[in-house]
């Protein structure tokens, strides 16, 4: 909020903020290259530049893998259940709306905010952990018992393919990976 030698001071809070960390799937901002070059500036009076484009490659790679890997599928997921009417359309009648909901709401939210405020506890443990743990055992299984199948769509990316284990090739390819990088 503060001002530097280029920019006076706001009581706006959402001024200088490049994502939106609220809703199911985080979108940008609406003219967010500005708003972040803003806030940048106000970093850029403490710390080296290098230093600032580096908190944000963290925070846009999380924010990134949390919409794509894990809210993305789950809203479609949640969404495929409604059409094919085996949920009510009333919210919080069944079990796995708490589920989604806890996924986005709850821990979705605190790891991004984990992710923008350098919290790595939140980011990983309150955060990405619980993400993961509750969209693998809760919301997929739960999905799969009201109607077998729906899932698969949703969870044929890369990112969900390491479910499937590793082959004999893809296990010496690592093995020869971590034998070079650390001898
Ligand atoms: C008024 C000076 C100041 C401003 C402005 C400032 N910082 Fe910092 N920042 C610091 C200081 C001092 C530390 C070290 C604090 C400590 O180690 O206890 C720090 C620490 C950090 C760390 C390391 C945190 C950790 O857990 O090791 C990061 C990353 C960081 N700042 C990023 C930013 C970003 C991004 C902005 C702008 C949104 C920003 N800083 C604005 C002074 C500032």
């Amino acid at each position: 909020m503060s001002a530097t030698p280029s920019q006076p001071v706001t009581h706006d809070p959402g001024a200088r903020l490049s994502w939106t960390l609220r809703p199911v799937i985080s979108t940008h901002q609406t003219d967010w290259e500005r708003k972040r070059e803003d806030m940048a500036d106000v970093c850029n009076q403490c710390h080296a530049d290098a230093w600032v484009q580096n908190y944000y490659k963290q925070f846009d790679a999380y924010v990134e893998l949390y919409n794509e890997k894990f809210a993305r599928p789950a809203q479609k997921i949640m969404d495929a259940l409604y059409a094919a009417k085996v949920l009510t359309p009333t919210r919080f009648d069944e079990p796995i709306e708490y589920t989604f909901y806890e996924l986005w709401h709850h821990e979705g939210r605190r790891g991004r905010h984990g992710a923008s405020m350098m919290g790595p506890d939140f980011v990983q443990w309150h955060g990405a952990y619980e993400v993961a743990k509750h969209f693998y055992s809760q919301l997929v299984p739960e999905a799969e018992r009201l109607k077998p199948g729906i899932t698969v769509p949703f969870l044929a990316g890369a990112e969900h393919a390491w479910r499937k284990g590793l082959t004999r090739e893809q296990i010496q390819e690592q093995i020869e990976f971590y034998r070079k990088r650390y001898q």
